[in-house]
Parts: C-alpha cells; sequence; structure tokens
C-alpha cells in the first residue's frame, strides 16, 4: 500500500471516529434535556424564580444551579415523593433581595409558598391564581407593592394568607370572602384603602384575623355571630369610627382582641 493511501484510509477512519463519538454525545444531551424539561418543568419554574433574584447574600441558592443535582434537593423546596413534584416552597429568612418571577404559577403542585423575612419587591404575581392546590401563602415582611391581586381569590384551598408588613395598597379584594377555608387571614402593616370588609362573615373558620395599621376607616361591620373560632383579633391603628358591635360580645372564642389607636367611641359592655 502506498504512503498515500495509508494517509487517507487513516484520515477516512477518525472522521467516522470523531463523527460518531460527536453524535453519541449529542444524543445522550438530548435525552437527559428532555428528561429534566418534559418530566420536570418545574425544574425551569424554579430557575426562573432564581433568574429574579438580584442578591443572595446568604447563598440560600446555591444548590439552585444546572449540575445533575435533583431540583427536590436544592435548599427551600419539598416534593412529592411519587411525582417529584414541588409542593413547597421556604425561603423564609433568607436574606433574598429581588422580585418574585411569574414562573412560581408553573409549580401546579404546590401547597405552600414561605417567603416572610424577605426583601422581595414588586408586584405579587397574579400567577399564583393558578396554583389551585395552595393551602398556605406567607408573605410577611418583604417589600411588595401594588394591590393585592384578585387572581389569588382563585386559590381556594387557601387555609393561610399572610401579606403583612408589605406596601401593599388599594382595596382588599372581596373575592377573598370567598375563602372559606381561611384560618389565618393577615394584612397588617400596609397601605391599604377601604373599611373592614364585611365579607369577613362568611369566613367562620377564621381562627386569626389581623388588619392592624393599614389605615382602614369606617366602623367595625357587627359580623362576628358567626366567627366562632375566632380567638385572635387585631384592627388597631386604622381610623376605625362607631361603636364596638353587638356580636363581638357574643363571641366567646375570643382571647386576644386588640383595637386601639382607632376612633372607636361608646361604653363597653
Ligand atoms: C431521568 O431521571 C430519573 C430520575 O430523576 C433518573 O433516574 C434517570 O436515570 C434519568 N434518565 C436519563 C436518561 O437521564
Ligand atoms: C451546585 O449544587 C451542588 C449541590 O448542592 C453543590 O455541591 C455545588 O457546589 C453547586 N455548584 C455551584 C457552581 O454552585
Ligand atoms: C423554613 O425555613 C426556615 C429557614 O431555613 C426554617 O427555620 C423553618 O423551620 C422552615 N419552616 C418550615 C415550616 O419548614
Ligand atoms: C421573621 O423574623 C422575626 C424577627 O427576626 C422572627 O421572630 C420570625 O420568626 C421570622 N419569621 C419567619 C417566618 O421566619
Ligand atoms: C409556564 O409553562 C409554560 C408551558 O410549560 C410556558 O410556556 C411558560 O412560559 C411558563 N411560564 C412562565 C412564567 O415561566
Ligand atoms: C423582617 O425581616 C428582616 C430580615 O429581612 C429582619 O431583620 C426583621 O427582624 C424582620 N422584622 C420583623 C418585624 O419580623
Ligand atoms: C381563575 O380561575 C378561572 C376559572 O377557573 C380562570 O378562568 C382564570 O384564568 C383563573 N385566573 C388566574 C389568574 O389563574
Ligand atoms: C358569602 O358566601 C356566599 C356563599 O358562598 C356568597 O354568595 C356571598 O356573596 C358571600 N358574601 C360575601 C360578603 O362575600
Ligand atoms: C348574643 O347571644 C345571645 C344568646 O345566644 C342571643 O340571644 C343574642 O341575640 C346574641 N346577640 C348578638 C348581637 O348576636
Amino acid at each position: 500500500m502506498s504512503a498515500q493511501w495509508f494517509l487517507f484510509l487513516l484520515s477516512f477512519v477518525l472522521a467516522f471516529l470523531m463523527h460518531f463519538a460527536a453524535v453519541s454525545t449529542l444524543t445522550h444531551t438530548i435525552i437527559a434535556q428532555n428528561n429534566n424539561t418534559i418530566i420536570t418543568g418545574d425544574r425551569l419554574a424554579l430557575l426562573g424564580i432564581k433568574s429574579m433574584i438580584k442578591d443572595d447574600p446568604q447563598g440560600v441558592m446555591t444548590s439552585w444551579n444546572h449540575s445533575t443535582t435533583n431540583f427536590c434537593e436544592w435548599q427551600g423546596v419539598t416534593c412529592s415523593p411519587r411525582h417529584q413534584r414541588v409542593t413547597h416552597l421556604n425561603l423564609s429568612s433568607g436574606g433574598l433581595i429581588g422580585t418574585l418571577s411569574p414562573s412560581i404559577g408553573n409549580l401546579s403542585f404546590l401547597r405552600e409558598i414561605r417567603l416572610s423575612n424577605n426583601s422581595f419587591s414588586g408586584e405579587i404575581p397574579p400567577e399564583i391564581g393558578r396554583l389551585f392546590r395552595l393551602q398556605q401563602l406567607r408573605l410577611y415582611n418583604n417589600s411588595f407593592m401594588g394591590n393585592i391581586p384578585e387572581a389569588i381569590t382563585n386559590c381556594s384551598k387557601l387555609r393561610v394568607l399572610i401579606l403583612g408588613s408589605n406596601n401593599l395598597v388599594g382595596k382588599i379584594p372581596d373575592g377573598i370572602g370567598s375563602l372559606s377555608m381561611l384560618y389565618i387571614l393577615g394584612v397588617k402593616n400596609n397601605i391599604l384603602e377601604g373599611g373592614i370588609p364585611p365579607f369577613i362573615a362568611n369566613l367562620t373558620l377564621l381562627e386569626m384575623l389581623t388588619f392592624d395599621d393599614c389605615q382602614l376607616g369606617g366602623s367595625l361591620p357587627d359580623v362576628f355571630q358567626r366567627l366562632t373560632n375566632l380567638r385572635i383579633l387585631d384592627m388597631s391603628g386604622n381610623n376605625l369610627i362607631g361603636t364596638i358591635p353587638p356580636s363581638l360580645y357574643n363571641c366567646s372564642s375570643l382571647e386576644i382582641v386588640i383595637l386601639g389607636n382607632n376612633q372607636l367611641t361608646g361604653r363597653l359592655h
């Protein structure tokens, strides 16, 4: 065989081998990617949430990276054992600074969102209204602004709704009166409009109701006769006028009542 022929054959074999290696790597990558995206759009939604975090000084989200680790093991993430879908997101007291990505609405198995004690600003994404399994939404002590989204009244299984100590404005949506499973409703320390919503009469499972320091006006509605589970009521630091409604005296489950710093008049029975 001539040297030319030998070189020709050698380069042919090499090219073949390289082509095969490239195709096999590519195929492998595609399978791995499909496994992550098709089986678990949750991974993308979580990375969407991370992408809106501007600063994470405590490194709470360091484990949320593109390496092959299962997202169910990322810090603050809990999955259902069977479906491997995200059910709990707990990033409380994480020192996080940023906004909350609308992609949270794609975590359709979520039951609890705990983001209290961080520095989230921007609006509460209305996409949360797509989370029909949601039972707890805890956003206490952030800098969320804008209105309380009407869309969260879609989350009919909500039991705990804590929005206190943010910069929320506007009216409390009437639809909250249809969240009949609520037992904790806390909106204290926001800049709200209007009065104490009469729909609280519908929330018969309520145990804790805090509307303190919200700049609410009007009188206290006489709606406490049906709130037979109410233990804690705080409406202090508003602009409430008028007298204490008779039904409040009948509310025998009450343990703590705070109504100070208003313009209530009349005698206590
Ligand atoms: C797909 O993911 C499952 C569980 O996360 C893993 O056991 C399996 O090996 C992965 N398959 C491929 C082809 O990557
Ligand atoms: C990615 O996450 C893994 C698992 O938590 C961690 O060991 C690793 O240091 C992280 N990698 C980077 C680049 O942050
Ligand atoms: C949520 O995370 C914080 C911080 O890691 C932790 O202290 C707290 O116990 C967690 N809460 C729940 C209900 O898991
Ligand atoms: C928020 O911070 C306060 C004060 O540090 C602490 O008492 C409270 O337990 C924290 N709440 C959560 C949910 O982390
Ligand atoms: C939610 O998922 C859908 C389809 O899987 C995708 O098209 C959409 O961009 C996602 N939305 C967000 C906000 O990530
Ligand atoms: C609010 O959260 C910050 C951390 O972001 C914490 O230092 C502060 O004590 C919290 N305040 C309350 C009233 O819980
Ligand atoms: C609320 O639910 C209704 C009816 O199921 C649906 O049409 C609407 O898109 C939902 N809103 C949001 C923000 O998910
Ligand atoms: C109370 O609930 C009933 C039935 O669910 C509903 O028709 C009514 O509009 C609610 N009232 C208020 C004030 O939300
Ligand atoms: C308080 O309870 C008594 C006895 O159950 C009842 O007769 C009265 O009508 C109630 N008053 C109000 C304002 O609900």
